[in-house]
Parts: C-alpha cells; structure tokens; sequence
C-alpha cells in the first residue's frame, strides 16, 4: 500500500495536557513508517489546513516530542473556527481537498471538543460525497468535560486536580483571616458544570469548604443565595464558592455575559465572581475576596492529573491506531468499566453522536438544595484527579517544550483567506 501522509490539528480551548494527545499522535503516527509518509500539524488547526499553512512534525527531534506530554497548551497553535456545511461551504471543502492532494494526505486526525467534531465530522464525508479519500478521526478534548459519549474527557481531570487543591488552600487563607467572610472562585465550563463540581472534591463535611458551589444547571436564585451564605457564614465565620462562569439568572441570562462571541458564535464568558461580590457586599456588608482563575486553570500543567495524561496520551494512540485500522468518522472514548478502583479502557464513538452535542451535570449529581455535589458525582469525579505528573524543573521553574515549528513549503500557488 502507498505511504500517505497524516495532517493532526488541534482545535478550541487549549489543555494542559493537550499536547500529551500530540504526543501520542505523533509518536504511535512514527511508528507506522510503512504506511505513514509524513507528520504533518495545521498551524492553529482546521485553519493551517486551508490555508496551506503546515508544520513538519519530522523536523522536531525525538526528544522535543516526547516532552510535549509535559506541556501544557497547543504546541502548534489552535483555532475556534467552524465548517459550514458541505453544500454550505463548497469552496472551503474544494481547498482543503486541494491543500490533501497536494501534500498526499491521506489521515486527518483532529483534536477537540463539541464544535471541532462537527468540523471533523464534516470532513469525515469528503470522502464519499467528494471523491477525496481521507480516513478522518477525532480525538476528544476540553477541560468543560461536556462532550457526549465518553465518560470524561482529556483536560478534565488536571482541571479538575487545579480547582479542588485550589480551592481548599484558599480557604485555608479565607480562614486565617478573621476580617475576610466570603470568598468566591469563578471556573470555566461555559453551560456545563462540571469544573465547578470538581471544586466540591476540596471538602468532604458540610462544614468544609467549598461551602456553595453555583452550576450553570442550576438558575441562580438569588435570595436563596443571600440567605446559605449568612448562614454559613454564621456557623463557620466564612463562606467560600466555586461559581461557574456559565451560571444564569432564572431569564437565562449568563450572569456574567460579556457581549462578546466568539467564532463557534458561543458568547464569551467570564466576570461572574465580580458581579456576584457586588451583590453579597450590598446586601450583607461583608469583606470579600474573588479570584477568576480563568487560564490559569486550564494551563495548569504542573499540577496536572496523573490519570489524565494517561488517557490524554491514549486518545492520542489510539485515533492513530483507529485511522490504521481504516476507521472513518470515529473518535476514541474512555470507557469507565469501575470506579473503585478506578479502571478505564479506550473504547471508539462515531462522530456523529459526538458533534455538537452537550453532556452537562445530571441533577443526581446535584444536591437537592442545588448547592453542592451529591456521593455520586464524587464517585465520578475522585478517580479523574488521582495521580501526579509533575514536569521536570529547572532553575525552580517547570521546564516546558517550544517547538521548532518548521513550515512545509506551500505547493498551492492560489492563497485562501480565511476570517479566523
Ligand atoms: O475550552 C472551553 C473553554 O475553556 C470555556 O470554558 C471558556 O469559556 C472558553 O474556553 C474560553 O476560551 P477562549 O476565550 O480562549 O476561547
């Protein structure tokens, strides 16, 4: 069989462990050197393919690959850019088609959440309604854990990790300061609540922090708010709050929508702890701090999740296997066969189950008052979190990868804009 080449990208929201998938991409992607021409990476996903702009993966050394399953972030760039559809968008298809042809592109292997396996989804069909042979398969990725089919997704857990140890050491600063009643930590997770659940591992009794957490599946009721945190701040002399960026008013309204969007169209999120530490000091007067961790958290390498960079790296394997194996439209899962102990294997999901579906936090896992996280989800949530990966350190710093990122020479004379 003719070698073919493989383009990987990586799509959306970055990871800290992102690039623990490239890894797994690119290393298992060389192993194949009898069915896999050349490595190639789209420079800020779906984008460098249209654009013809392409990274060499065989330019970076063996090494500078193996330490991207320490670093955090995209190693070659990531965009928020959606394909319309294929009737919708015919040029855009025509060019990625000629952009394959040119580089002999045989494996389109794309890194993502919701929005991105739409787009790998769509170039899944090029095949049968274009006449381009490509074998295409997604690779799940996003710290909001929302996407369907698998039981949680690379990112989660070492975002996870960071919320929960972060949350319980601010409370032990909350604590310490007598004057300091409410503190209150904004996460990520746009309509799903799942980073804000994480927040809840901080604590086991009802006493310890984190003593509300606020979902974006839940309206926020303000009143009953006001009313849990005096209370609380009554029986412990303070009250701390994992809120969720993606938290609504009972109209539906983000609380913290910033009149932005994005290019998925999604609007841009963020502010919420701001808004919310407003509405405590004018009603019950007391001294807050808030933190909106916002980066931070997704980047968070250093205290990533052993667990997670394990399965991160196994996504990654596994689409390259998958896509040998003459896999189309597919993308590997985790399969939770046990919580206790926690044992998992790679399963495989067709992609039209996966594009632009949502998974958010079942009510189960929901306390009946709405305001924590029941035995359940942590039954769920403990075993993302467990393990360390710690980076290696160097001059009291973690030591992270910068990749060469040699371009391949265009062979497409015509140019292709593209508004991203
Ligand atoms: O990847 C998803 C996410 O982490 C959301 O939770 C958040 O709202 C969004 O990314 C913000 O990312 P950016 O502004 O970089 O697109």
């Amino acid at each position: 069989m003719a070698k073919r080449n493989l383009f990987y990208a990586q799509s959306g929201g970055v990871t800290a462990v992102l690039n623990a998938t490239a890894c797994g991409v690119i290393q298992t992607a060389r192993g194949y050197r009898d069915r896999i021409g050349r490595i190639y990476a789209g420079h800020q996903g779906i984008v460098g393919a249209l654009t013809e702009d392409l990274i060499d993966t065989g330019k970076e050394t063996a090494t500078a690959i193996a330490a991207l399953r320490h670093t955090p972030g995209g190693a070659f760039g990531s965009a928020r850019y959606k394909l319309k559809g294929l009737e919708e968008s015919k040029a855009e298809y025509e060019r990625l088609i000629r952009v394959f042809e040119a580089h002999n592109i045989g494996y389109f292997i794309y890194n993502g959440g919701n929005d991105s396996m739409d787009t790998a989804w769509k170039v899944s069909q090029i095949g049968d309604r274009m006449g381009y042979p490509v074998t295409c398969v997604g690779v799940p990725k996003t710290v909001d854990n929302d996407l369907a089919v698998t039981d949680n997704c690379p990112g989660f857990g070492s975002v996870a990790k960071y919320i929960a140890t972060s949350t319980r050491e601010a409370a032990i600063d909350v604590l310490s300061m007598k004057q300091t009643k409410v503190f209150i930590m904004e996460v990520m997770g746009r309509h799903a609540g799942w980073i804000a659940a994480a927040g809840g591992l901080a604590g086991r009794k009802r006493s310890d922090p984190p003593h509300v957490i606020l979902f974006p599946e839940i309206p926020l009721d303000e009143v009953r708010l006001i009313a849990r945190i005096k209370d609380c701040v009554e029986r412990y002399d303070n009250c701390v709050i994992v809120a969720s960026e993606g938290l609504k008013w009972p109209s539906g309204q983000f609380v913290s929508d910033t009149g932005l969007k994005d290019a998925f169209g999604h609007v841009q999120l963020g502010g919420v702890a701001p808004v919310l530490a407003n509405i405590i000091q004018h009603r019950l007067g007391y001294k807050y701090h808030y933190a909106v961790v916002d980066y931070l958290q997704r980047s968070a390498r250093h205290i990533a999740s052993g667990t997670d960079v394990e399965q991160a790296y196994a996504m990654g394997k596994a689409a390259v296997d998958l896509a040998m194996e003459g896999h189309n439209a597919v993308m590997p899962v985790v399969e939770r066969i046990s919580d206790k102990p926690y044992r998992w294997k790679v399963g495989v999901a067709k992609l039209s189950k996966v594009a632009n579906k949502e998974k958010k936090v079942p009510r189960k896992f929901i306390t009946r008052d709405g305001f924590h996280i029941t035995e359940a989800c942590r039954r769920y949530l403990e075993p993302l979190i467990q393990g360390e990966d710690f980076p290696p350190f160097r001059e009291g710093l973690p030591d992270y990868v910068h990749l060469k990122k040699v371009r391949v020479r265009k062979r497409l004379r015509k140019r292709f804009e593209v508004d991203a």
